[in-house]
């Protein structure tokens, strides 16, 4: 575990404003600053961003966070990560984390550091030999093309890279992958007389190789093993390379090889990316609908494409937020992505895209075409095998249409299919602009602690019991708060202080709640002061509600001594106030 201390000093000392406006251009708005948002595509800014709360927030499309959260949406790191990225930057330690990596592991910027300078190589060599530039070249790839690809070409010796590292048998090379010792204890280059693929993260640093043969041989593709750098169900080929076709067209196309995604674009179509010889994770496909609106997968036309594009569908099913879409191209048996451009050009090709096979249609399809319809059981089967499938979606209108296509196909009613395939309701995420409720005291506590964190301290332990995701959320800053000692942490070092927790989006969205209308600087004390008054009282009068229940139930004998003597001061308090009407408080609990 990393420090809560460390990321709080890492959050003081990293600006999210410098940070961001490096990858997004921020304007000055008023207090905060504003963009187009990177996490959709949009025309009006709506982005926006708060030097003093260290945070940002999208009002069109609600992503939010800290930096620590941009790093892990923008540049899609892991937590720790996105922490030794940042402090990287502010020149900070991260304190080693002995129980994540094993001992002797060359930390990530080092690695990363060895796979660039291999990169490097690779393109470079690719200029000395013909015959790599001749097997691309009867690809019909492009200078160009190969250049905006980082494609280089691996030499054909066992030891290649010794001419450009110092110390061969560095451990950290055979950690990121690039050499391999043998049962003998020799050293060898993984890669040799291979054409050569970079694979970049997001920020388009170097994490992975995939090197093909040049001609026939075994295996066609070698690809780097996993490690810190490069975990293959999180990362796709091509992705920093489509960045501004991704925003242009909003839409991603999912493909299965390095070659289909150069292809492509070498015919203008600049918004594919291949997994990596894997199926699509619903990592991947989280991952990409940040960024877009609309995946399409495009598969081999063999029977592994289709194979591989059901596993895409089961995959997309939980990660699939409301208005986004899915959708899927069939090629022809013989053709994959890339041939199929080569012989038909880019319009045809973008014609199969804008025309793909709806999530919907595909699922139904697919598994219509495994059952006798005809027949009884074969109708009952078809709706058991939707089952699984429909427990995952998390989108409800989507499900509907599909419950309402079972019943035409299968003769039972909607009601029906609901019952056999357990369909409970879909708790509905907030919408992005959600009409603004009156909000709860405990809610008004909470934007008051996040714009004032110090005011946890403030809290009278008492005040709070667990009946709401609130409350529980003010008991845990308000733990944050004292576990922190005298340094009281900004909101940011709050906001990632629940991280992990049950209540961390409860708080995110009261944050960005808060940077839409902050309060005056000179009412938060009285605020806070009301708000705790007004929380007592209630809780006072609850606690007198179930006393006085108890009493009607079972007499003033049924109560306890402690509970009489509590009974009777509330009794005698009541006598002394003027009486508030029952429901005359301004909040609504
Ligand atoms: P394909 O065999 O369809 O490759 O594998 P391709 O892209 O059409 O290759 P070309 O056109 O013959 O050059 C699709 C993807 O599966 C992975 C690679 O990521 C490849 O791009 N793969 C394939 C491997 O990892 N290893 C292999 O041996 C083959
Ligand atoms: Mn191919």
């Amino acid at each position: 575990m990393i420090p809560e201390s460390f990321i709080q000093d890492l959050l003081h000392r990293v600006d999210i404003v410098e940070l961001i406006d490096a990858h997004v251009r921020l304007k000055k708005a008023g207090a905060n600053y504003a963009a187009c948002c990177p996490f959709h595509n949009e025309k009006t800014p709506s982005f926006t961003v708060s030097p003093s709360k260290q945070f940002y927030h999208c009002f069109g499309c609600g992503a939010h966070g800290t930096a620590i959260g941009f790093m892990m949406e923008y540049a899609g790191m892991g937590f720790v990560d996105a922490i030794r990225d940042l402090a990287a930057r502010v020149g900070m330690q991260v304190p080693e984390d002995d129980q994540r990596r094993p001992a002797g592991a060359a930390p990530s910027v080092a690695l990363a550091e060895l796979m660039s300078r291999a990169a490097r190589f690779y393109y470079e060599s690719l200029k000395n030999s013909p015959k790599a530039i001749d097997y691309l070249k009867a690809r019909s790839v492009s200078g160009e093309v190969a250049r905006r690809f980082g494609i280089g070409y691996a030499p054909d010796g066992w030891q290649s890279l010794d001419r450009i590292f110092e110390r061969y048998d560095d451990p950290a090379l055979q950690a990121a992958g690039l050499v391999i010792r043998n049962e003998q204890g020799r050293l060898y280059d993984r890669f040799r007389d291979r054409v050569m693929f970079p694979i970049m993260n997001s920020k388009g640093e170097v994490i992975a190789f995939g090197g093909r043969v040049l001609g026939d041989g075994e295996p066609k593709y070698l690809n780097s093993p996993e490690t810190p750098l490069f975990e293959k169900g999180r990362e796709v080929f091509g992705l920093p390379q489509a960045r501004a076709a991704l925003r242009e067209k909003n839409t991603v196309i999912v493909v299965e090889g390095y070659m289909d995604v150069v292809a492509l674009a070498q015919h203008g179509v600049g918004n594919a990316v291949a997994t990596l010889g894997t199926a699509t994770t619903p990592t991947h496909v989280q991952k990409l609908l940040r960024q877009v609106d609309r995946i399409v997968y495009c598969f081999d036309g063999d029977n592994a494409g289709r194979k591989a594009a059901w596993r895409a569908l089961e995959n997309s099913l939980e990660a699939l937020p409301e208005q986004k879409s899915i959708g899927f191209v069939f090629l022809p048996p013989e053709d994959d992505p890339d041939s199929y451009v080569r012989a038909h050009g880019a319009g045809e090709f973008e014609r199969l895209i804008a025309q793909a096979t709806p999530l919907s249609d595909f699922m139904l399809g697919e598994l219509q075409a495994r059952c006798d319809l005809a027949s009884a059981e074969g109708r009952a089967q078809l709706v058991a095998s939707t089952k699984p499938l429909l427990g995952r979606l998390q989108t409800p209108l989507l499900r509907l249409q599909i419950v309402k296509r079972l019943a035409e196909a299968t003769g039972f009613s909607q009601a029906e299919i609901e019952r056999l395939c357990e369909l409970r309701p879909i708790a509905r995420a907030a919408p992005a602009r959600a009409p603004r409720r009156a909000p709860s005291l405990a809610r008004a506590l909470l934007r008051l602690i996040l714009q004032k964190p110090e005011l946890a301290r403030r809290l009278p332990p008492p005040a709070l019991t667990d009946s709401s995701g609130e409350e529980r959320a003010l008991r845990r800053l308000r733990e944050a708060v004292s576990a922190a000692g005298a340094a009281t942490p900004s909101c940011a070092a709050l906001l990632e202080s629940m991280r992990g927790s049950s209540e961390e989006n409860l708080v995110r969205e009261v944050a960005a709640e808060l940077m839409q209308s902050p309060f005056a600087e000179d009412d938060i004390d009285s605020e806070f002061a009301g708000a705790v008054e007004r929380l007592q009282e209630r809780q006072q009068q609850q606690a007198f509600a179930e006393l006085q229940t108890k009493v009607q139930r079972l007499g003033v004998s049924g109560l306890n001594d402690e509970e009489k003597r509590a009974y009777l001061a509330a009794l005698s308090a009541r006598s002394r106030s003027p009486a508030r009407p029952a429901g005359s408080g301004q909040d609504d609990g």
